[in-house]
């Protein structure tokens, strides 16, 4: 069965990011020229998916008006013969069917994806971060989903950490496979105390999953820090059937976090068209001054 859905929750409350994220959603915070969440509804979009569900929640209206038709905004710019522009926010507009769904409290990823179940149904679908930016030549979705086409199980996507930082991820200890860059999962936890695991594969945010983790969302109790975490029904789950972890190809940037932030835009801004001749002359005159 084909993946035609992605859930992109972002519901969190982005406290990493305050002041910051008082008012504003953290997905919606700049790199460079467009917001955190256009770039993974663009990854998506280019990656053959149909619909986008949202997981939102209190005060983040602007994540949906983002991707709504503006009427007043379209009827100025036709006004002042701003023909480009117009055309940028139209296509925005169209990229791709998008529904919302509310999540009242936050009480954690597992619960945030449990919300979608209704309008997931009884399929296969992929999970994609709101704050998680992956940069590469062939969409990270887009990789995941060749993959799935062969292997027909849940997929995460993992990259290698240095050994001290995995107790910040959810680890998956897997076999190493035929298939290039994947292993299939033995165990995972989630923010191993140090020391506790041999694996250095941390997963990052993108998820193909199986609908059968709605069932096991449904009876997972709270675990790290009260919420429902994702990773222990990934665990049921990849105790019930096969599970397969992706290194993907390409480079991942925790938008949510201030120093990935910083990361992501420097990276962006060096790779964009118009400014990264710019930006580059720009670095390379600051660090003289260093
Ligand atoms: P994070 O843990 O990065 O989000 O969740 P957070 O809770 O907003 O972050 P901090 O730690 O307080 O800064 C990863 C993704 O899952 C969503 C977030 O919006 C983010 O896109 N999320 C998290 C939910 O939708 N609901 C939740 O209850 C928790």
């Amino acid at each position: 069965m084909d993946v035609r859905k992605a859930v992109i929750p972002v519901a969190g409350l982005g406290t990493r990011f305050l002041p910051a994220t008082k008012a504003i959603p953290k997905e919606m915070l700049t790199i460079v020229d467009r917001p955190t969440i256009q770039y993974i509804v663009e990854e998506v979009v280019a990656s053959g998916i149909e619909q986008i569900i949202f997981v939102t929640s209190e005060g983040k209206s602007a994540i949906e008006n983002h991707f709504d038709y503006n009427f007043q905004l379209d009827h100025v710019l036709k006004e002042k013969n701003k023909v480009l522009l117009g055309k940028e926010l139209d296509m925005i507009s169209n990229l791709i069917d998008i529904v919302s769904v509310r999540q009242k409290k936050p009480l954690g990823l597992g619960h945030a994806i449990w919300t979608a179940r209704h309008i997931v149904g009884n399929e296969p679908f992929m999970v994609c971060l709101g704050d998680d930016l992956v940069s590469s030549n062939v969409p990270c979705a887009w990789q995941m989903l060749e993959l799935f086409r062969d292997v027909g199980e849940s997929i995460v996507a993992v990259q290698r950490v240095p050994a001290d930082q995995t107790f910040q991820y959810g680890i998956v200890e897997g076999e190493a496979n035929d298939r290039e860059r994947t292993y299939k999962v033995k165990r995972m936890v989630e923010k191993p105390a140090p020391g506790t695991t041999g694996s250095d594969l941390a997963i990052i945010g993108r998820y193909i999953l199986m609908p059968e983790i709605f069932e096991i969302l449904s009876k997972t109790t709270p675990g790290h820090g009260g919420e429902i975490q994702l990773t222990d029904a990934l665990l049921a789950l990849s105790n019930r059937r096969e599970m397969y972890a992706y290194e993907f190809e390409g480079t991942r940037f925790d938008a949510g976090d201030k120093f990935g932030y910083l990361q992501a835009i420097v990276s962006y801004a060096l790779r964009h068209d118009e400014l990264g001749d710019a930006f580059m002359g720009y670095l390379k005159e600051i660090v003289k001054t260093l």
